[in-house]
């Protein structure tokens, strides 16, 4: 039998958290696909802080210079359709996130506690009262801890870096991934009561129907809805 869509104005958040290239992005969209929940990339709003500081010609390795800009930097998230992404100072920062200038500095920035603490603001805006998606480095152990729904998709160091490759990226993300996981201010770990999905044995839909199985007997309605719908 199926069933009807669930409606609900709760906060609802599935927090999608692991290293770089484990293939977050492109689950994390499914996933919200399908439950028809908003899709927020994390990552994006440290990308586009990164990309201020650049512009404003700060050394991205000065502490105090990165956390004086992100005090007077305003951040937030626009809507272009079906697509979240973030504005920095009302600019659509997009075209410049994925630069390999922004590749090199956005760790250190992320570092930077002053900046956590405004993007981490402005992602729990942009959430609460509504169903999201989002995937990051944080998600399900700092900024949602509290959220039930929680995923870490992790693959082997290699796998990562050879689908960079194929992204036409040299970047080393080896790099990224140490700053990342070292650094004192809400470093990437496994959240506790997260489940761990390695995505080197799945392709997409079989990390999806994963997720989907888990949120079902976790008993969230829009996914049991969804798996009801095939
Ligand atoms: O897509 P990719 O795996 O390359 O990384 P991303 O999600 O675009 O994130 C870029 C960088 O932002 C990460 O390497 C972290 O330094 C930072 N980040 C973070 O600190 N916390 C998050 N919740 C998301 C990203």
């Amino acid at each position: 039998m199926k069933m009807g869509k669930p409606k609900t104005s709760d906060t609802v958040v599935i927090a999608i958290d692991g290293p770089a290239a484990s293939g977050k992005s492109t689950v994390a969209r499914a996933l919200a696909g399908r439950l028809g929940y908003r899709f927020l990339n994390s990552g994006d709003l440290y990308r586009a802080m990164t990309w201020a500081c650049l512009q404003c010609k700060i050394d991205c390795h000065d502490i105090g210079a990165v956390a004086s800009a992100a005090g007077q930097t305003q951040i937030e998230v626009g809507c272009d359709g079906s697509e979240y992404f973030p504005l920095i100072d009302s600019e659509d920062p997009r075209a410049h996130l994925r630069k390999e200038q922004v590749n090199a500095n956005v760790s250190p920035v992320s570092a930077v506690p002053a900046v956590r603490y405004v993007v981490s603001a402005a992602i729990r805006a942009h959430a609460t009262g509504r169903q999201t998606v989002i995937e990051g480095r944080d998600i399900g152990s700092a900024v949602f801890a509290e959220t039930p729904y929680k995923f870490y998709i992790d693959a082997p160091a290699h796998v990562r870096q050879r689908r960079r490759r194929n992204q036409g990226q040299t970047e080393e993300i080896a790099r990224r991934d140490l700053i990342d996981s070292t650094r004192e201010t809400d470093p990437l770990t496994v959240a506790p009561g997260a489940t761990v999905i390695d995505s080197s044995a799945l392709d997409v839909t079989g990390v999806v129907a994963a997720m989907l199985a888990k949120l079902k007997e976790q008993g969230l309605s829009s996914a049991v809805y969804a798996c009801s719908n095939g």
